[in-house]
């Protein structure tokens, strides 16, 4: 299977690119699936419920979120009638919504677990305990062809040890929440896909998505009063990847896309 994964949507602009592209890109790029990480497309904090209805409507399959899930409140009701868009499943028990969904697509099954790591990061319960969970629920050549664990979290070692942890079980592991993407996307020893972060889609020419004359003045002058951080509004980048898997639902490759404003690659995968 091909499948497209976006990371974070960062506020209208991405969203609007976002949406706009992906049925090119699955034409294009002869996708099976996309999944995207929405967490700070409205307004930079949190997604609403007609924003999900939105991507769903462009062709996204399943949606997962990190630590700015309940910015927006009125996504409660919404995660808690959904099986597409997802929360970190290592948030406390009783959490609405699910971490981990498996929905049909036209070729075949995928699997998508959402987990959010524990260093630098608000609290949640211990993200290597969801590891056997992931392993139990998701079978490749079983009940998935495929599967993806969005890997939200600060800390690169620990998403690293994911990625081994999970290595020859699932198709790939892919990091997000930093907003920055890392060069290190490859095939681990055992046949899954691995990219530490693949990067915010949002403008660059920001701090981590953010208006960056206001970030900056919180850092430099930081006992002033904080001005409210607005999404920066020049043109975004989509960053993401593309994974294909073999029959085995194992990796053959996994390549980034940079779509747009900044950091653009000249070839589309
Ligand atoms: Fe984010
Ligand atoms: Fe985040």
């Amino acid at each position: 299977m091909k499948v497209l994964f976006l990371g974070d949507i960062v506020g209208r602009n991405a969203r609007n690119l976002a949406q706009k592209k992906i049925a090119e890109f699955k034409t294009q790029l002869k996708l099976d699936a996309i999944i995207i990480n929405v967490e700070n497309s409205a307004g930079g904090f949190g997604v609403t419920p007609s924003i999900c209805n939105d991507f769903f409507n462009a062709g996204a399959d399943v949606l997962t979120t990190g630590n700015h899930i309940w910015d927006k409140r009125e996504i409660i009701s919404y995660i808690s009638k959904s099986d597409r868009l997802l929360r970190p499943m290592n948030m406390i028990e009783g959490t609405p919504g699910l971490g981990m969904t498996i929905v049909r697509v036209n070729a075949g099954t995928i699997g998508v677990a959402n987990v959010m790591t524990n260093l630098f990061m608000s609290r949640s319960d211990p993200v290597f305990d969801k590891v056997p969970l992931i392993i139990k629920h998701l079978k490749l050549t079983s009940n998935v062809d495929f599967s993806l664990i969005d890997v939200h979290g600060e800390a690169s070692s620990e998403k690293m040890a994911i990625g081994f942890a999970l290595d020859g079980k699932v198709s790939a592991v892919v990091g997000t929440h930093t907003h920055v993407p890392t060069a290190d996307h490859q095939i681990l020893e055992n046949g899954t896909a691995y990219i530490t972060d693949v990067g915010m889609s949002g403008d660059y020419n920001s701090i981590i998505g953010m208006n960056k004359n206001d970030a900056l003045k919180r850092f430099m002058y930081p006992d002033e009063k904080k001005t409210r951080l607005e999404v920066s509004s020049g043109e975004p980048t989509l960053c993401g990847v593309v994974i294909e898997t073999g029959t085995n639902g194992l990796s053959k490759s996994i390549i980034p896309l940079r779509f747009g404003g900044i950091l653009e690659q000249t070839t589309l995968v």
